[in-house]
């Protein structure tokens, strides 16, 4: 089954927030954000703003009617700034005018002036300074401190993962429009319409139930509207009230980049032990997380960091610290793994430093410390394991040992273009970390032609969500799907709901839509049962024929559809699912958080050119840890996509702030991210068939952040490359893996050293 929306895609005729038809009178914002990172304001002047031709008002926070509050889990964070800000970009002042281009010609025309105060970028200097957003954390098994002395082997070391832009390729907007006895309506480009609703209630002062949010797709999410869309319709929905018309915003690119959060940067320091068997008997790892100036997701990011601390290997004695640190930069937020890759980097470098000090392939210690079922995770959930399945699979079908010795040959025959070549296995949990967001609601209405409507809490945005939940409808009932439609999300259908994030989405919409379509179809079944009388679970509907005990009746969907209405018997339903036995106590930091793991096996090869120290990645294979894919053609576009966006996080994507807190790589020129030239040559796609049971929606698991981790790969077979051209490189864990730095550390220094030492003297 292909993604619903491919027709509508390639033909340029799904509707975006941008394509919402507008009604008349519709006025434009455009916001005025803070140029300094960190000051109070000592005067804003909208005067000459106010006075240019189609402005229609600017606003501040001394207008908002509410709370001057969207944090949504501490409340740290004011709409528009009030007496201080806290990093560039932080929206100040709302300007509103009838054209895109006067809101923004007014926004140039705003003065601010600031007493400035201490910017701090960096995490390390906010711990130290005790700027945390929340106390430290720490997830413990067994005893590292008295595992050490077990150990043969025990290398330190220190690390750094740069954050990422999510590059949707919608950017951020909404527009809200009015609607009688003081309701607002606000389409928003949201992962979470919910949220959206939440928080323009409490900065509107309105109740939630006078909110309608409505999301008919996102061009991407990646995480960064999990959250950060929740802005814009707020300040949209805050104008429209104010002026009594509707009012649009749709950020420009440049805007986007500067005013909105990313991948959260981290620094860690890991310690590992290893015994003669290159078994891990203790690991330690102290993340620490750049939050950036307010909460937004960072401690549930921070807590997700821990969960994959030890990614997909049994360790038996670990202790896992994380400090989420303010700084002045934007807050930064969800991003596609949430804090797992992060985590997971650290330990892949941990194992890296010992191979490459023990002279031996990294994948020797991999392979020995794949985590097996019935072994625990640190936060105490017992491991049902894929991970040896996966790595033996792609051994068969590969053949690890051969890859590497072709890749030596490779090496010993080219002086100038090295190979390299990376294991990456992955283990992802499913479910939101935070147990009470795993619940979810699906309306289903049939319709008296047999047609069938359904809405849930889901968004969709891009990953092929409202294709699966057609899917489970289709299934269930057993009809075309041309006879079935996927409604927008709308808090007015569903309620309550959580953002589409954690890969669950399909899940927890697909479950309850499963259970609505069902206790639906046990009525249709009923109905026939009293009339052929036989026992309704004699009766099996295929493809719109009912069968009783395997033979044909003469009730078709249609008939049976028109019967319930006729018998006045309901023909919809609203279900609720919420996943069983998943719980976890923050105090003992013990648990059974996930669902279920999703695990998978990569093998990264890369080239180097080490002249120029450009690289091309020759392929990426994988076997991967489906369940049971209801979905193929949509489940090996999320992996690919996964790949990609993961190898451009740890390779070519260079976030840069100055010591000023100014977003310097803030325009598509000066921020690269993969395009059809710079993916993987290969990238080929195994499932891992397995016939184990597992709580996905029909079997078939989360797919939509796990591949990303295959992308960390990339980092080490480029390390290994470079290595094999100059096997002296020391080469600080630090990412991304750009060419500069490639090139860097293909050549050894001495003559930039020697000017740097020149320099210092007097
Ligand atoms: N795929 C596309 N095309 N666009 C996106 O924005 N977001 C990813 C992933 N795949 C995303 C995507 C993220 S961060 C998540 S959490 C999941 O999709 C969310 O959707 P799901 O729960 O339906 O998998
Ligand atoms: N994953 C993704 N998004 C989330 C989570 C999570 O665990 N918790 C809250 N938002
Ligand atoms: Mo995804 S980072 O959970 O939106």
């Amino acid at each position: 089954m292909k993604h619903i929306d491919s027709n509508t895609h390639v033909r340029g005729e799904s509707v975006y927030l941008d394509d919402i038809p507008l009604v008349s009178g519709t006025l434009y914002a455009a916001v005025f954000d803070s140029p300094v990172a960190h000051g109070k304001i000592k005067s804003l002047d909208t005067s000459e703003a106010a006075a240019m031709r189609g402005v229609a008002g600017i606003f501040t926070s001394k207008d908002i009617p509410g709370e001057n509050q969207i944090g949504g889990i501490i409340p740290d964070e004011e709409l528009l700034a009030g007496t201080h800000v806290h990093f560039c970009g932080m929206p100040i002042a709302l300007v509103v005018a009838d054209s895109e281009e006067s809101a923004r010609a007014a926004v140039k025309k705003i003065k601010a002036e600031f007493e400035l105060l201490p910017i701090i970028t960096d995490p390390r200097e906010a711990k130290e300074k005790g700027e945390l957003i929340i106390p430290p954390r720490t997830f413990q098994l067994g005893d590292t401190h008295a595992a050490w002395s077990q150990c043969e082997h025990i290398f330190e070391g220190r690390t750094e993962t740069n954050g990422q832009e999510h590059l949707y390729i919608e950017t951020q907007g909404a527009y809200a429009i009015p609607q009688e006895n003081g309701a607002i309506r606000i389409y928003s480009s949201t992962q979470g319409p919910t949220a959206v609703q939440r928080t323009a209630a409490r900065v509107l002062g309105l109740s939630m139930n006078q909110v309608e949010v409505d999301t008919t797709r996102l061009g991407g999410g990646f995480g960064g509207k999990e959250d950060q869309a929740t802005t814009w319709g707020v300040l949209c929905a805050l104008a429209a009230i104010l002026v009594k018309k509707p009012v649009k915003y749709a950020l420009s690119r440049i805007e986007d980049m500067r005013m909105t959060g990313k991948r959260h940067p981290y620094s860690a320091d890991f310690k590992i032990g290893l015994n003669k068997q290159l078994k891990i008997v203790a690991y330690e790892a102290t993340f620490y997380q750049n939050a950036g100036a307010a909460a937004d997701l960072s401690p549930a990011v921070m807590e997700r960091t821990l969960f994959h601390c030890t990614n997909s290997y049994y360790v038996p004695n670990v202790k896992a610290t994380a400090y989420s640190c303010r700084t002045n930069l934007p807050p930064n937020t969800a991003f596609r793994g949430f804090g797992g890759p992060q985590g997971m980097f650290v330990i892949e470098a941990a194992i890296a430093t010992a191979a490459e000090q023990l002279h031996i392939p990294a994948s020797d210690i991999q392979e020995k410390n794949l985590i097996q079922s019935g072994d625990t995770f640190p936060y105490g959930q017992i491991a049902v394991s894929e991970a040896n399945e996966c790595w033996s699979k792609t051994n068969r079908l590969y053949g690890i040992k051969k890859l590497q010795q072709e890749i030596t040959d490779f090496n010993n025959r080219n002086p100038l273009r090295k190979k390299g070549i990376a294991l990456m296995p992955i283990c992802f949990g499913i479910s939101f970390t935070k147990t009470l967001m795993n619940q979810a609601r699906s309306l289903v209405h049939v319709y008296t032609d047999g047609s069938v409507g359904i809405s849930t809490g889901a968004v969709e945005m891009g990953q092929g969500v409202n294709t699966k939940m057609l899917q489970v409808a289709a299934t269930i009932f057993s009809i075309p799907s041309e006879k079935i439609k996927v409604n927008t999300t709308n808090t007015y259908r569903i309620a309550n709901t959580s953002p589409t994030a954690a890969s669950a989405a399909a899940d927890l919409n697909g479950k309850a839509t499963e259970i609505a379509c069902t206790i639906i179809l046990q009525r249709l079944k009923q109905l026939a049962a009293d009339d052929l009388k036989v026992p309704a679970d004699s009766l099996t509907l295929k493809e719109e024929c009912l069968y009783a005990h395997g033979e044909k009746t003469n009730w078709s969907w249609k008939k049976l559809v028109t019967a319930a209405y006729v018998n006045r018997i309901s023909l919809s339903e609203l279900a609720h699912y919420t996943p069983p036995d998943i719980h976890f106590d923050a105090t003992k930091e013990k648990g059974h958080p996930f669902t279920y793991h999703v695990y998978g096996t990569a093998i990264v090869a890369v080239t180097v050119d080490c002249l120029r120290g450009i690289y091309e990645f020759d392929s990426v294979k994988v076997v991967h840890d489906f369940g049971s894919s209801m979905n193929k053609l949509i489940d090996i576009g999320q992996c690919e996509g996964g790949i990609v966006q993961g190898i451009g996080w740890m390779t070519m994507e260079e976030l840069l702030y100055d010591q000023e807190g100014r977003l310097r790589s803030n325009a598509l020129s000066t921020y690269k991210v993969p395009d059809i030239y710079s993916v993987p040559k290969e990238i080929i796609v195994q499932a891992l068939e397995t016939t184990k049971e597992n709580a996905a929606i029909f079997r078939s698991k989360a797919v939509g952040e796990p591949p990303l981790m295959y992308g960390i790969g990339a980092y080490f077979a480029l390390r290994n490359a470079v290595k094999a051209f100059n096997p002296t490189a020391t080469i600080p864990f630090d990412a991304p893996m750009t060419p500069e730095k490639v090139l860097m550390s293909l050549y050894p220094v001495p003559a930039l050293e020697e000017i740097k030492e020149e320099e210092k003297k007097p």
